[in-house]
């Protein structure tokens, strides 16, 4: 898998989806004392569902800033450094789901920073590794935290960077503070794994094993990640020209500085309803929008309507 070989200290089990890694960490969290876990406000609405039914209790710390509409950074690290030892904080990897902003490299050390300081443990969310700024760049926050020597749990997916929805493939990967632990805690991954879904689905570990193994598939593989990311980039960038053009009294250029899939809009329940029943345009009800769902065909419409929900 992706981490593998991250490091000597550092052991993955494959898990049924990023659904299921962050399950079997939200168990482990429960059995090893994080009785705790802090999640952005906002973030994915399956995050609070998860922890929750392995028992763990979930408090938020500031994120997204409306205004701004980027990371509220003041709010954010005086959250982080209020979190006690021995709780754990979950922080998106990257393409921070739904707001699509994510953290810079120094805002990553200041967490590091914090982290080790006040000893609390770290999940990273890794659902889209590629579709940021690319495999390697995407890598930034989890690669900041392993060079502060801090143990983490990482959950990764595979299901939108190999296109293996419906295969259910992801892996958790525990890095402890040395190998032996890694060991250890290897050994209750497993045995964690066990009582809930006993083994992953085959079928996509073996996809994404198949292409990893193999140099040409591998490339085959990252060049079409990559059109993907760049298309997203670009319908990004399309919406944002198409929504001036079409008079929306708002600056968009923040869309084109979101990553991922998902761009938090700034449009209200009353709008996301405007374009679901007048338009037949879906977006979730926080006004997240779907980036990836733009195509040359259904743009001009999108912008349409969108400005006119904008202007009602
Ligand atoms: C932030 C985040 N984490 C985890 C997941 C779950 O990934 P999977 O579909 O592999 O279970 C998703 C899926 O949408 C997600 O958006």
């Amino acid at each position: 898998m992706l981490f593998g070989s991250l490091c000597d200290r550092a052991k993955t089990i494959h898990t049924p989806g990023g659904t299921g890694a962050l399950r079997v960490a939200a168990e482990l969290l429960r059995q090893f004392g994080s009785k705790t876990i802090w999640v952005s406000k906002p973030t994915w609405a399956n995050h609070t569902n998860i922890f929750q039914a392995a028992g763990l209790t979930v408090k938020e710390y500031p994120y997204y800033n409306a205004t701004s509409k980027d990371l509220d950074a003041d709010g954010f690290f005086a959250a982080l450094e209020t979190v006690p030892a021995g709780d754990c904080v979950l922080l998106h990897a990257c393409c921070h789901n739904p707001s699509g902003v994510d953290l810079s490299a120094e805002q990553w050390k200041q967490v590091a920073q914090i982290a080790q300081k006040n000893g609390w443990s770290t999940l990273i969310d890794f659902a889209y590794q590629g579709l940021g700024d690319g495999l390697e760049a995407d890598r930034i926050g989890v690669e900041t935290l392993l060079a502060s020597g801090i143990e983490l749990l990482i959950a990764s997916s595979f299901s939108k960077n190999f296109g293996l929805y419906r295969d259910r493939t992801g892996a958790l990967t525990a890095v402890a503070a040395t190998p032996a632990d890694a060991e250890t805690a290897m050994s209750h991954m497993k045995a964690t794994a066990r009582v809930i879904y006993s083994n992953p689905p085959a079928h996509g570990g073996m996809i994404v094993t198949t292409i990893l193994k193999d140099a040409e598939l591998s490339k085959l593989w990252k060049n079409e990640l990559d059109e993907m990311r760049e298309r997203i980039a670009q319908a990004r960038s399309a919406l944002a020209e198409g929504l001036t053009t079409h008079g929306v009294p708002m600056d968009c250029s923040f869309m084109t500085k979101q990553k991922g899939m998902f761009s938090f809009s700034g449009l209200t329940k009353d709008q996301v309803n405007f374009l679901r029943e007048e338009k037949a345009i879906y977006i979730v009800g926080s006004g997240r929008i779907n980036v990836a769902g733009l195509t040359h065909g259904n743009l001009g419409y999108a912008c349409d309507a969108v400005a006119e929900a904008m202007k009602k």
